[in-house]
């Protein structure tokens, strides 16, 4: 556990990076509910994954500062840098597997060059303690049993080959510079606030609006799902309880075929299978991703989400907050949209 010199474990400053993405914001609001003592400071470049509505409940909150500005800009880094950060954890990241296959750019940039700025800064500042959000996908498809920490590392898209560079980063800076870093590789996360590209949102929010949705392939690929406020407790778990240089893999327990898991969908919608679309697999498409979580398990975490009642929970978010998706989805993301999938969906 990591307590602040003359301190309680209970009072730190918390650099999130990403925090209006995701799972940042729902960390955010998961960190100042469970260290009410703490302060948060958000530094997210606000891409167009990254949405201020997301936080809008800690408005004047005294707890929480937001700085504007991108992790690969030194001097918006230093900015942050110069509150005092306790604890920094990078959620900041280019992160659609298929934006990244149209165009890899800002992956290698944000997700390899922007942990690098942090680690700098990390290192300059005698910062106590690092931890860089990765994934399960660095390890690549697994058809049986498990990866552990200690398996290779075998990215298939740009989007996780550009994570695994990160990660390499990350632990060259533990060996070469003895940097306070860990790592943690959660599973594929869901719940509210996810971004409507992703497979969870997008096709409750297709099935919301009538249209159907677009299984890539035949539909046989393995996630492994994890709920968005089980992953924030495995991070923050890792963040104040893990060992300094070492990987923690967080794995949610539920594999489901991507068929099954759009059957699911379509019955909490009350909707049937002429829904479906099945339209031309993702290159390069990981089969499966299985990984053991004992290590993190054994600093006190399970997911505490049964997989069924968190999907409903999220399809009833998603159905009472139409008004935060329907915007997103009228932006930006229409372009998107069409060149992913055409116009007939
Ligand atoms: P997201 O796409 O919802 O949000 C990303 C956030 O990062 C946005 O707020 C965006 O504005 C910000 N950002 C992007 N580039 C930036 C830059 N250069 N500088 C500052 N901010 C920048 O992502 P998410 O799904 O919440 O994922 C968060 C992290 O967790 C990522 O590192 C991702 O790789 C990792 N992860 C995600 C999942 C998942 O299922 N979503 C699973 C495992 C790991
Ligand atoms: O495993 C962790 C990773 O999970 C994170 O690191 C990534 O940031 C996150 O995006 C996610 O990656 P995936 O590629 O697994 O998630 P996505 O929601 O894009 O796809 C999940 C599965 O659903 C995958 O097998 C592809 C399939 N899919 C996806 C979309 C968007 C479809 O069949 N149709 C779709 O339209």
């Amino acid at each position: 556990m990591l307590v602040k010199e003359g301190g309680k474990a209970e009072d730190m400053r918390v650099l999130v990076t990403g925090g209006c993405g995701f799972i940042g914001s729902n960390f955010i609001r998961h960190t100042l509910r469970e260290h009410p003592e703490d302060q948060v400071i958000n530094l997210d470049k606000l891409t167009y994954a990254g949405n201020p509505e997301n936080l809008a409940d800690l408005e004047g909150d005294p707890r929480y500062l937001f700085i504007h500005g991108d992790i690969c800009d030194a001097e918006a880094v230093e900015e942050a840098f110069s509150r005092d950060p306790d604890l920094v954890v990078n959620f900041a990241a280019e992160t659609h597997v298929d934006r990244s296959i149209m165009e890899p750019e800002a992956f290698l940039r944000t997700d390899i060059f922007g942990t690098f700025r942090l680690l700098e800064a990390v290192r300059s500042h005698g910062t106590p303690r690092y931890l860089q959000v990765s994934t399960d996908e660095v390890y690549g498809s697994i058809e049986e049993g498990s990866f552990d920490e200690d398996s290779p590392l075998r990215p298939s898209s740009p989007y996780s080959a550009s994570k695994a560079g990160a990660d390499l980063l990350v632990l060259s800076y533990v060996r070469t510079y003895g940097t306070p870093a860990l790592i943690i590789r959660p599973s594929n996360n869901f719940g509210p606030y996810q971004y409507p590209e992703k497979v969870i949102p997008l096709f409750i929010t297709n099935l919301l609006e009538g249209r159907k949705v677009p299984i890539y392939g035949e539909g046989t690929n393995v996630r492994d799902w994890l709920f968005v406020e089980d992953n924030c407790a495995a991070v923050d778990t890792v963040l104040r309880k893990g060992e300094p240089g070492r990987v923690y893999n967080a794995g949610g327990g539920n594999e489901i075929t991507n068929l099954e898991l759009t059957r699911r969908l379509l019955e909490l919608l009350g909707r049937d299978e002429s829904s479906i679309e099945f339209v031309p697999d993702r290159p390069g498409h990981d089969l499966r991703y299985s990984v053991d979580s004992d290590r993190l398990r054994a600093l006190g975490w399970e997911p505490r989400w049964d997989f069924l009642r968190a999907l409903e929970h999220t399809v009833r978010w998603y159905r009472e907050n139409r008004g935060w998706w329907e915007r997103i989805r009228s932006g930006e993301f229409r372009r998107y949209y069409r060149r992913q999938y055409g116009g007939g969906l």
